[in-house]
């Protein structure tokens, strides 16, 4: 058993969940949907709302901010060791089109929250404390995920980087630059959010569960041991087209059947695993040129497989991609595949870990060990530091909506954990 820091133990803090609940709800207002949907998308207008926002909270907590060149916020709390690699926390604050207030935000508002209650209880830490507002957590301006954490972990290539382009046919460096961040390349850029072991200690990222598990449970803290393996595909299938009415059938080579099949193929090949982790799902579907009276010439779907278990996960895209040539070639249609993403899972740190559960014992609350099936900031910080989570309950599992719901106790309860766990990490 892990025995708590006694200035630690003694901390009383002091957290208002309603407060941070209003402080959610501020933020929640800049969002390109109607509200209660937030919809909040990689260096729009209302993301550097959002950001000036957290920066503010971050001022008013007393901590430093620091912004890196791919967007990433920081907000330090000084330790009593200034050589001292950083104990961190944090989330994302974008959201996809038509999601809620809660998802990653809990972690951002939260995380100051915990920092400031930390500070306010005459807490000094030995080791820097820093919460992190990570870049574009949500792949939906570049179709790229965690762009922030990913960097950070110097796992993303600026080739590639450089490949991409959003609807307007930007480069994330040119989106970057006109919202004051970037570098002269984009290799400078990824280069200034590199993070290492030797600068960072430990991570550790509030979440709200997205899954229904805590709340059928009546448990209030979910302390995650692994995080699942996220990949994701683009599958681009090109025939001639034509005319509806007067392309006879035998001659037609339509693309969107032959994506019909490979995504009736992408469930089977989920199931056929045999194992409940294993999910794969195809979300984007885009038909051109989607009229009604023409023969689909182009279908590029999106598909996204996760799985515990990495070389599992790796099986299943290695099916779909054999299953998209098979396809292609019997229906003499084109094919481009592109690999998006194909992450490692992560494991968490055991001191980490025992942190949370220390923190929640001190607490005396109810918890139970589980893993994200969702990915967070948090699969990329565990391949540089010692990487936890603390979950808490949402209303029925529901998330990516506009209803997602996390109660003010709940997030109090979880920043309180939050708080105790990274003093216990940061030493003091
Ligand atoms: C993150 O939002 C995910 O898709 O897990
Ligand atoms: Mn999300
Ligand atoms: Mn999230
Ligand atoms: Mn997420």
């Amino acid at each position: 058993l892990l025995s708590f820091a006694p200035a630690a133990a003694a901390l009383k803090l002091q957290v208002d969940g309603q407060a941070v609940v209003d402080q959610l709800m501020h933020l929640a207002q800049w969002s390109d949907d109607p509200s209660p949907a937030v919809t909040r998308l990689l260096f729009t207008d209302n993301d550097m709302k959002a950001r000036a926002y957290v920066k503010q909270l971050m001022r008013e907590a007393g901590l430093q901010i620091r912004e890196d060149t791919m967007g990433n916020v920081y907000g330090r709390l000084p330790g009593s060791d200034p050589t001292a690699a950083a104990v961190a926390t944090g989330s994302h604050t974008d959201a996809i089109p038509g999601a809620g207030a809660y998802d990653g935000t809990v972690g951002v508002i939260g995380g100051i929250a915990a920092l400031r209650a930390l500070r306010e209880a005459g807490f000094t830490p030995a080791k820097p404390l820093e919460v992190v507002m990570f870049t574009s957590e949500e792949p939906t301006r570049f179709g790229l995920s965690c762009s922030g954490s990913r960097t950070m972990a110097g796992l993303l290539d600026p080739a590639y980087l450089d490949t991409l382009r959003d609807v307007n046919g930007s480069t994330y460096l040119q989106a970057a630059t006109a919202a004051g961040y970037g570098a002269a390349s984009s290799a400078q850029m990824v280069a200034g959010a590199r993070r290492t072991p030797a600068d960072l200690a430990a991570f550790l990222e509030l979440h709200i569960e997205q899954g229904p598990e805590l709340e059928k449970e009546g448990l209030q803290i979910g302390v995650v041991t692994a995080i699942a393996a996220p990949a994701a595909l683009r599958v681009k299938f090109s025939g001639d087209g034509g005319h509806a009415g007067a392309q006879l059938m035998p001659l037609r080579n339509d693309a969107s059947l032959a994506a019909a099949e490979l995504a009736i193929f992408v469930e089977q090949a989920a199931l056929g695993t045999g194992v409940i982790d294993t999910v794969a799902t195809v979300g984007s579907w885009q038909v051109q040129p989607n009229a009604v009276n023409s023969v689909p010439r182009e279908t590029a779907l999106e598909i996204d497989v996760r799985d515990i278990d990495g070389p599992r996960r790796d099986g299943v895209l290695a099916a779909i991609k054999a299953k998209a040539a098979a396809i292609a070639e019997r229906r003499k249609v084109r094919l481009q595949i592109e690999t998006i993403n194909q992450d490692p899972p992560a494991a968490c740190g055991t001191e980490v870990v025992a942190a949370v559960e220390g923190a929640v014992r001190e607490l005396g609350l109810s918890s139970k060990r589980m893993v994200s099936r969702a990915y967070h900031d948090a699969l990329f910080m565990a391949q540089i530091a010692p990487t936890g989570m603390v979950f808490i309950p949402c209303r029925n599992g529901w998330s990516h909506r506009p209803d997602e719901f996390a109660s003010p106790s709940d997030i109090a309860r979880g920043i309180e954990v939050l708080a105790l766990a990274l003093a216990q990490l940061a030493g003091g």
